[in-house]
């Protein structure tokens, strides 16, 4: 969703913030602006569409002077994607100018206490609320009047503001919203992903709720809600500039899908030690563990399908019930939680707001939490009692693959963790799941060499209108992943079905051509599904079957294949995906979708 960066220094800000939103683009928006301090004023570029629109309009950032300044990219929440609701937002003064990511919960009165004060707004954003706000505590102390308008503000926020007091200051904002800051030598940064730092400095802090930074081109000090003064760790960045760009791949979506080797051997491999699995930040003494009644994952779209895996892989093997619940629904549904649940919280960003609120919910009924994330310091990494990080590097495309994969990684190796732990498997077993786990990178990339042919059955499917995925057991829950991949890229509808579930009304919509991809990987039931195969053929529907190598007796009966290796029966979901992003990717392509940048979707969804 939005993005923000900042500046300070003494070269000209506005190629510097323009390259920075460049690199959030791929959080989804719909307006872009820049505002820099130059000499006596505020100089302000905002437009409708694209960053390269921008670009375009200040000849790359040349037309506009000054060296302390703020940029943003936009998804609408309060008022249409326009000129004049695009930030920044300017005080009436012109002495602030103000972008902001998140929601200002009480801007309705807010603006009305304003209004009848005299104050004009000129936008339909809740952010304007903040530049009236700074105007209004402005006594020729700019950082009281910062103190005093976050003091007004309900909600969640980050916020950059740029202020004209001859100073070249620059502050920063976090409430529940992202918001880390660069130091460099000579200039100083901040943005709300770390993408946007990783060209200037690896060297960051990051901001926790209620804390603001004043930044100077020489110095960085952050204060507490209070205005004292607090000292931040410097923490430095893993990842170089290369990894969030493509890197010669057409699309950042193929890149993250060919990176899964080496991302899944990242996130396993460091944390398996003389054969045994480790885990940095999770440790749960015996009580814990023997207070543990059930688990329960909850998280949102494909981080959910993730979590539909892991159930399976740990009810299979530690014998506890596993539930897995949308954060959406959890917040509200006044949950059956305690002492003796594990929240177990799946996230790539680490920002998701319903998560976030789900997180919160369960903590506060007495819930033991550990976080699966892959954006170190996020705020769901911040809030659960542990965190294990997903070693995936940062993913830019919207649709995820490499985070999906690393997350399934997380939580086979936790499910073999707690088995374990709790006594319920033997040695021999547990070996061989270790060293299936460590033999999972050539896996996947096999999978990937095993379907070089994948893009002829992408344009024969780039024809139909929906695409239905069946499969059984641990073969459906990665049906929900490949429906969504294709959905959400290719705009077909694609939906999963528990194959059982399919005489239960869904095959009332199958008819002559109908594309029916078929998981039939899960070998307890494949008999079952071949009966199901059978069903829908009966019907004319024509099968794409997703199959192991070898597997002569479903090869026979589909009407076309993608094959997968063999590999430990648990951990066959992440060799299935892999084709079936790849699968997406290329109907995608096909229909001349925007891939990396789906129409209505946002990388990160910060937002309710
Ligand atoms: C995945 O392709 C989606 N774009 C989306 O479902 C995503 O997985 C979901 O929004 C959760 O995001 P998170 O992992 O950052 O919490």
């Amino acid at each position: 969703m939005c993005g923000i960066v900042g500046f300070t220094g003494t070269r000209q800000a506005a190629p510097v913030l323009l390259d920075g939103l460049k690199r959030l683009e791929y959080r989804g928006y719909d307006s872009a602006g820049i505002a820099v301090a130059d000499g006596d004023r505020i100089n302000i570029a905002k437009v409708k569409g694209f960053v390269q629109n921008l670009a375009d309009m200040t000849h790359d950032g040349g037309d506009i002077g000054g060296a302390v300044g703020v940029g943003h990219t936009r998804w609408a929440t309060h008022g249409a994607p326009n000129d004049v609701n695009a930030h920044p937002h300017m005080s009436s003064d012109g002495r602030f100018a103000v972008v902001h990511n998140g929601i200002i919960e009480n801007y309705a009165p807010l603006r009305q206490e304003l209004t009848k004060k005299g104050y004009v707004f000129l936008s339909d954003t809740d952010t304007e609320v903040v530049a009236a706000l700074l105007e209004t505590y402005y006594d020729g102390d700019a950082k009281r009047a910062v103190m005093k308008t976050a003091a007004r503000l309900e909600g969640s926020y980050s916020l950059g503001v740029v202020c004209l007091d001859g100073t070249g200051r620059l502050f920063a904002m976090r409430e529940q919203s992202p918001l880390i800051l660069g130091l460099g030598v000579g200039e100083n940064y901040f943005a709300s992903d770390v993408a946007a730092l990783v060209p200037h400095t690896k060297n960051v802090i990051y901001l926790d709720d209620g804390e603001f930074a004043e930044l100077t081109p020489e110095s960085i000090t952050v204060y507490d809600v209070r205005g004292r003064a607090v000292e931040k760790p410097v923490s430095r960045v893993t990842w170089d500039v290369e990894a969030a760009e493509k890197g010669g791949y057409e699309h950042f979506m193929l890149k993250e899908i060919m990176e899964q080797p080496a991302c899944f051997k990242a996130t396993v491999e460091p944390r398996i030690r003389n054969g045994r699995v480790e885990f940095e930040d999770f440790h749960l003494t015996d009580e814990e563990l023997g207070r543990i009644r059930r688990i329960v994952i909850t998280a949102c779209g494909s981080a959910g399908y993730a979590g539909q895996v892991g159930r399976y892989v740990i009810e299979e093997l530690c014998r506890i019930p596993v539930s897995v619940e949308l954060a959406s629904e959890l917040r509200y549904r006044n949950p059956i939680i305690d002492e003796h649940t594990l929240l177990i919280v799946v996230s790539q960003s680490g920002e998701t707001a319903d998560t976030i609120a789900a997180l919160k919910e369960c903590k506060s009924r007495g819930a033991k939490t550990l976080a699966i994330v892959n954006v170190v310091g996020s705020t769901i990494a911040k809030l659960a009692d542990h965190v294990i990080y997903t070693w995936a590097g940062p993913e830019i495309a919207v649709a995820t693959t490499k985070g999906y994969t690393t997350q399934v990684a997380v939580l086979d190796m936790l499910a073999v963790y707690l088995a374990d732990r709790l006594g319920k498997i033997e040695r021999e077993k547990y070996d061989r799941l270790v060293l299936a786990l460590l033999d999972m990178p050539g896996k996947i990339q096999r999978a990937i060499d095993l379907n070089r042919n994948i893009k002829k059955l992408a344009k024969k499917a780039s024809a139909h209108n929906q695409i239905y995925f069946i499969g059984r057991n641990m073969d459906y829950a990665v049906c929900m992943e490949g429906a969504l991949k294709l959905k959400e890229i290719s705009y077909i509808f694609a939906e999963a079905y528990a194959a059982g579930e399919l005489k239960h009304g869904t095959i009332a919509l199958l008819e002559q051509g109908s594309l029916v991809v078929t998981l039939a990987c899960y070998e307890p039931l494949l008999e079952k599904t071949m009966s199901n195969i059978e069903e829908v053929k009966a019907r004319g529907a024509q099968v794409l079957a997703v199959a192991q190598e070898g597997n002569r007796q479903i090869l026979k009966k589909a009407d076309d294949f993608i094959l997968v290796p063999r590999t430990e029966e648990l951990f066959t979901p992440i060799a299935q995906i892999v084709p079936l992003q790849l699968f997406a990717y290329y109907v995608a392509k096909e229909r001349g979708c925007d891939i990396d940048k789906p129409k209505n979707l946002a990388k990160s969804v910060t937002v309710e």
